[in-house]
């Protein structure tokens, strides 16, 4: 799969970490930065991964600020996008299969380097189950062009 990636300044270790992770995994990443680690406004990478997602330039997203919070606020703004914050692989199997999240967010700054490759395994390797929770998703996509 494509993988699009954005972080800011305070997550470019882990996003380093997690890009050559999901590399080795087989998948190619769009790594839409930043690559520095001056500070900087996530809400530009939040839209940018998101932006990369609904338009199908790939298949999924992978946003990481300090706590996932923020940049996955600015990446749920864009039309279409279903970011989700996981501190633990539970929550982001659960956002695969029921939520169908196509952005995966966490924090440099919450979660150390083995648990987010934990967390990112299980959501690249979860498939969404559809049926009942595919409904629940069309309600949500339905309030956004509401
Ligand atoms: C940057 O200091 C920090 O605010 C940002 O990384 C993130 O945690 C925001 O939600």
């Amino acid at each position: 799969m494509k993988i699009a990636m954005g972080n800011d300044h305070s997550a470019l270790e882990l996003k380093n970490i997690i890009k050559e992770f999901v590399e080795s995994k087989g998948h190619e990443v769009i790594d839409l930065g930043t690559n520095s680690t001056e500070s900087c406004d996530y809400p530009i990478y939040g839209e940018k991964v998101g932006r990369a997602v609904a338009s199908g330039e790939a298949d999924l997203g992978i946003a990481i600020c300090g706590t996932g919070l923020g940049i996955s606020l600015a990446a749920n703004k864009v039309k279409g996008v279903r970011a989700c914050v996981c501190s633990e692989p539970y929550t982001a199997k659960l956002s695969r299969l029921h939520n169908n999240a196509n952005v995966l967010a966490f924090g440099a700054r919450v979660v150390g380097s083995e648990l987010a490759k934990m967390i990112v395994e299980t959501w690249l390797d979860a498939q969404f189950e559809g049926e009942r929770h595919a409904r629940r998703v069309q309600m949500i996509m339905d309030i956004e062009n509401s």
